[in-house]
């Protein structure tokens, strides 16, 4: 499935995109708490778009593994049983990571090792999530039933949300 929209939604991907921005940081004005800013980015966004099945971050772990390699550990979600830990490198979280770049994947069977959570998920977007001073605090994970659910618009709308509810001074 890709996007699908409602009576009471813009029938533009973008546009519910840009809309469901202004309510999440309506509902985010003056809270600091960065768990409650996940959850709340999570569920929204989860609730927003029907394409979305597994919706949410994994955080960058504040310790390093005993051989000093960066990880990620599962933080707020909507959906399945998530992995809890992944590897900076490993499969397309890790990946976006390693590289601070949004991984926009088609078919996640074709995704040297990606790491199959829920057998279900058939194509999948991460972006990095970076803090005000411009450090990797996590990455956003959103992943779809149906192959090539996500395209350039999701990109987008994705990437400039997390920056204005992360970055934002
Ligand atoms: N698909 C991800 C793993 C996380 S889950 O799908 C929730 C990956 O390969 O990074």
């Amino acid at each position: 499935m890709s996007y699908v929209a409602r009576d009471d939604r813009p029938a533009d991907k973008a546009d519910r995109y840009a809309e469901v921005e202004a309510e999440i940081l309506a509902v985010l004005d003056g809270e600091p708490n960065l768990t409650a800013r996940m959850a709340t980015v999570a569920s929204m966004l989860a609730d927003a778009f029907d394409h979305y099945f597994w919706t949410g971050f994994y955080v960058v772990a504040p310790d390093k593994t005993p051989d000093g390699a960066d990880e990620l550990v599962v933080g707020p979600y909507q959906g399945t049983l998530g992995c809890l830990r992944i590897a900076f490198g490993r499969g397309v979280c890790g990946t976006a990571a390693a590289t601070r770049q949004t991984q926009l994947v088609e078919d996640v069977h074709a995704f040297p090792g990606h790491i199959a959570c829920d057998s279900r998920s058939a194509s999948e977007i991460v972006v990095p999530v970076l803090d005000a001073s411009g450090e990797l605090i996590a990455v956003f994970d959103v992943d779809a039933t149906t192959p090539a659910a996500f395209d350039a618009v999701d990109q987008a709308g994705l990437e400039r949300l997390m920056a204005k509810v992360f970055a934002a001074g």
